[in-house]
């Protein structure tokens, strides 16, 4: 089979309109500014309110990537979420997105593989578009993890929050999409997850009682993880497209920390300028944080055809993977 090319034409993002910062967070836990914004990076954090729900953030963004590439949803072909805070178990996400947006009869499905979300869904996207199997795509990476956070927890607590970004791939006569590196290894699951809520533990009331249904994490641990598993996808993504670090235009990593990001950012040689970074904005939104990093890039005007692009990705599963990107006109 002959690979056809990839771009992506259009790119969007919703965040709720819901705003906490680390000084309200210090009303009801034992944190402070000053601890969050050195360990993390992060000052403020977006928070679904509680009638909001993951599918209204990924509709926003959606509609917000139809605008940017001037689209009906009618012309899109395949919707894709990634997301490991679904409205509900099914229907898929997808599904309750492209009907709301009236692309009836359109085949749409959910990735669950967390903060790696966008990175596997863009391989995944990328391959559907190529292959000619459905030449125009919706991906979107949507979450509303303040609705599993144990808000008591400070360890979680201060970390998470919402939003969605989302970008339409189309069929090209040029190639963006490089190479992909992704991996995974569940032999600890418990060190980023959620225990109680699949078929391992249903929900029960002695769950709900120790807040079993809620995020939990071995912090230390997932971060040396997401060092070395970052750095080496995004070692092993370039050199599967034969490029060196020194090709590297723009690095968009995936927002879990900022000392992540510059020990990532670091090892690779990218200047800070060229890292992108809005953690201070949104803390790590998981599955939904390159995309929404991704679409405010492009909106300031930054990228140019020809850069080079690696979306790098580390979360829950454990699971990695970067993605190397060209960007088309
Ligand atoms: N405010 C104040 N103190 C806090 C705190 C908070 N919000 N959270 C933890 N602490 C305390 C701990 O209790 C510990 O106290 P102790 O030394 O008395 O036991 C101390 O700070 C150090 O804790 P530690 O967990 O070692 O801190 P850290 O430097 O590793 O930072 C994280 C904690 C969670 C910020 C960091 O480990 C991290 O970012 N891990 C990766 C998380 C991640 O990326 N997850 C998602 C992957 S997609």
């Amino acid at each position: 089979m002959s690979l056809r090319g990839v771009k992506i034409v259009g790119v969007g993002h919703h965040a709720p309109a819901h705003v906490v910062t680390n000084v309200d967070l210090e009303q009801w836990l034992d944190t402070s500014d000053e601890w969050i914004t050195t360990r993390t990076g992060m000052k403020r954090r977006h928070w679904a309110s509680p009638d909001e729900a993951t599918s209204d953030l990924a509709l926003a963004a959606a509609q917000g990537a139809l605008r940017y590439a001037n689209l009906r949803p009618t012309d899109i072909d395949c919707f894709i979420v990634c997301t490991v805070t679904p409205d509900y178990y099914f229907p898929a996400t997808a599904c309750l997105v492209a009907a709301r947006l009236g692309a009836k009869d359109k085949p749409a499905f959910d990735i669950s593989i967390a903060c790696s979300g966008f990175i596997y869904g863009l391989t995944v996207a990328s391959g559907l578009v190529r292959s000619g199997v459905y030449p125009r795509v919706m991906l979107i990476g949507a979450e509303t993890l303040s609705k599993i956070l144990n808000k008591a927890d400070r360890s979680t607590a201060i970390l998470f929050g919402d939003g969605a970004g989302a970008v339409i791939l189309e069929t090209s006569e040029e190639n963006s999409f490089l190479s992909s590196e992704l991996g995974s290894d569940a032999s600890r699951p418990e060190m980023l997850y959620v225990r109680s809520s699949g078929s391992r533990h249903p929900i029960d009331h002695a769950a709900l009682d120790e807040s079993l249904n809620l995020i939990h994490m071995q912090g230390r641990e997932v971060f040396k993880s997401a060092v070395t598993k970052m750095i080496s996808a995004t070692d092993k993504a370039l050199a599967k497209a034969r490029l060196n670090k020194s090709d590297v235009t723009f690095l968009i990593p995936h927002q879990a920390n900022k000392r992540i990001i510059d020990a990532a950012a670091h090892y690779l040689e990218v200047p800070s300028d060229k890292v992108v970074t809005n953690i201070h904005e949104y803390g790590n939104t998981s599955a939904a944080s390159i995309p929404i990093a991704l679409s405010e890039t492009v909106h300031a005007g930054k990228i140019k055809p020809g850069n080079v692009i690696v979306f790098v990705a580390f979360g829950g599963g454990l699971s990695w993977g970067a993605v190397a990107w060209r960007w088309a006109a």
